[in-house]
């Protein structure tokens, strides 16, 4: 993952650079550093952690200056391997993965070179130092076509009044305005300036000196037209919560009302008839828009009886998957830049799927790649544990299920769904009954969440989120497979949680509660049948209004995004940076 800003203007770069890098935190946490040029000299400050660690360089000199964040991929988190990594005259920022780093050092160090770092990155500062003859931008373009993987890179050198950019598959945007010209990983790094922005594509320079000038892969000059985005939602603040996760989970209820769609509209006549041809459906994603998958296919299959296939999209890319006529590929992406999903989607596309992107942001590289484009509408989300985006991601695909039905001569569900936003305010206000379940689940050695069906897809749903944040190893798993060896785990110091919310398979998961109870564990229940919630064997339980039962993981995971959460705080963690993670996952 990792962030990287560039800036060159009219103020002291490294403050700008500071607020940048900032905003670009969710990308990566384990080291920060800035780079500024002034009068040909190149200064380095880098450091382990935040980049708040960084904040007494803010008085240094220097109007041009890149910097990074980092999720460390190559070598420990630590400052030998934080960047901007220097080699003679250049000074480097990167994001993505260089594959060949390998045999690119070898090949530097036969020529004496020596690497101060155990990165992959290092080696594109000694690959630019040694192909540079006077050029900048010459240098750039033959170092570029060494490496293989993805990059995102910011560049300086020493001789040039100027910072070079360059992408391959790790997003990249550029900004002009308010007396500077700047460049971001994302657009909230940059869009509280105000400035005009726009998108590199894969394979494109640019150049930030006195203007930005863009150029093709063969260093022809192109021209692009600046994005349209909203500078409010780019950049968000807590709201007067102790945590953007919090804030996001008290947003669902009127998230949803963004998210639902009955594709009625002129606008959505293209899909429709997509929808009309589709014979099955694939869905590729990642971990939490993974699960929202799970979710929909349980929706889907049993109100319309399509088939639908949920892949995880790291396993996707390299199955040489089978992809039928009249494939309908969803992928859904939060971020619409997770490195797998995007690689994923690229191969049903080019398998003759019809892509359609389901992603929460807009001018994401996932919206470039698809051949349709459904927003989820949930505004932008800061906290790496995904909990809103579910949501909105469950409320368009039902919106797609019912759509679907209709395409197919059905009557939809539309009104069921529409009826969603309210069920689930009612839902969220009861999640607060969870934070007296914490003390339970704070010793635990492990936890377990049970349900069969949809419930199951939410219990792997809950399992993630609580491990995320909480360090708390966990296991979301089928009711009835745990008595097939999982069983040994659990004891009295393994709290279960038991989503029950499929009426025709309850007293079924009800067995499974029963067999954890008999081993001392205690069980926790989310249901919305008032009739279990006084059975013996239930410590403690959340009542859930009584919902369609294809829809019901739109409010039963509710009470377990909560739970993660307080668990979190109640054990010191910050739910918005758990350790080792980064919100937007550009790597493979
Ligand atoms: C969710 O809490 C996680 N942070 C993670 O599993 C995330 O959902 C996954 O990386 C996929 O991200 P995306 O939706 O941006 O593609």
């Amino acid at each position: 993952m990792c962030g990287i800003v560039g800036y060159y203007g009219s103020e002291n770069a490294a403050p700008v650079l500071l607020k940048g890098l900032e905003k670009l935190e969710y990308r990566g946490y384990d080291s920060a550093g800035i780079a500024l040029l002034e009068n040909g000299n190149l200064r380095v400050v880098r450091k382990k952690g935040r980049v708040s660690e960084l904040f007494n360089v803010k008085d240094m000199s220097g109007k041009l200056g890149i910097g990074h964040t980092r999720w460390a991929t190559h070598g420990a988190p630590s400052e030998t391997n934080a960047h901007p990594h220097v080699y003679g005259r250049f000074a480097v920022v990167h994001n993505g993965i260089i594959e060949n780093d390998f045999a690119l050092k070898e090949e530097c160090r036969s020529r004496g070179e020596v690497f101060s770092s155990e990165t992959d990155s290092e080696v594109i500062a000694h690959l630019l130092e040694f192909y540079y003859e006077g050029n900048f931008l010459t240098a750039v373009k033959s170092t570029v076509e060494r490496l293989k993987g993805s990059y995102a890179l910011a560049i300086l050198c020493a001789d040039c009044e100027g910072i070079i950019l360059a992408r391959k598959s790790s997003p990249l945007v550029v900004g002009s305005g308010n007396g500077g010209l700047f460049a971001a990983s994302d657009i909230s790094a940059i869009a509280a300036q105000g400035v005009d922005i726009y998108t590199l594509e894969d394979g494109e320079f640019a150049l930030l000196a006195t203007e930005i000038t863009f150029f093709d892969g063969n260093l022809k000059r192109i021209s692009k037209e600046k994005i349209e985005y909203d500078a409010e939602d780019e950049t968000p603040d807590k709201k007067g919560y102790r945590h953007f996760m919090r804030k996001e989970m008290a947003e669902i209820p009127a998230v949803l009302g963004k998210s639902v769609c009955d594709f009625t509209a002129a606008k959505y006549r293209e899909f429709y008839r997509v929808l009309k041809q589709t014979e099955q459906i694939q869905i590729v994603a990642c971990g939490t828009a993974y699960h929202s998958g799970l979710c929909a296919k349980h929706a889907i299959e049993s109100l319309c009886r399509v088939p639908v296939e949920v892949c995880i999209a790291s396993e996707y890319r390299y199955s040489n998957p089978i992809v039928r006529p009249y494939t309908l590929a969803l992928a859904v992406s939060q971020s619409g830049e997770t490195a797998d999903t995007l690689a994923a989607a690229e191969i049903a596309k080019s398998k003759g799927a019809y892509l359609v992107a389901v992603t929460n942001v807009p001018y994401s590289t996932i919206t470039r790649l698809a051949d349709y484009v459904l927003p989820t509408n949930a505004g932008r989300e800061v906290a790496v544990a995904a909990t809103k985006s579910f949501n909105a991601q469950l409320a368009l695909l039902y919106s797609i299920a019912s759509a679907l039905d209709k395409a197919k001569g059905g009557a939809g569900f539309f009104d069921e769904i529409l009826s969603l936003p309210e069920k689930v305010k009612c839902a969220e206000e009861a999640c607060e009954e969870v934070r007296a379940w914490v003390p339970h689940f704070l010793g635990a050695r492990s936890v377990f969440f049970l349900g069969r069906g949809a419930d199951y897809a939410t219990s792997l749903e809950g399992s993630l989120k609580l491990k995320e944040i909480t360090y708390l190893p966990s296991e979301g798993y089928p009711a009835g497979e745990l008595k097939h060896g999982t069983l040994a785990l659990v004891d009295s110091s393994t709290p279960v949680v038991a989503v029950l919310t499929q009426k025709s398979v309850a007293d079924k998961t009800m067995n499974a509660v029963h067999e954890v109870y008999a081993r001392g564990a205690k069980v926790f229940l989310i249901t919305c049948f008032e009739e279990y919630t006084s059975r013996k064997e239930v410590t403690a339980s959340l009542l859930l209004p009584e919902c369609k039962e294809e829809f019901t993981p739109i409010l039963s995971v509710l009470p377990l995004q909560a739970l993660a959460y307080y668990v979190s705080i109640a054990r010191g963690n910050n739910p918005d940076k758990p350790r080792n993670l980064a919100k937007s996952v550009t790597v493979e």
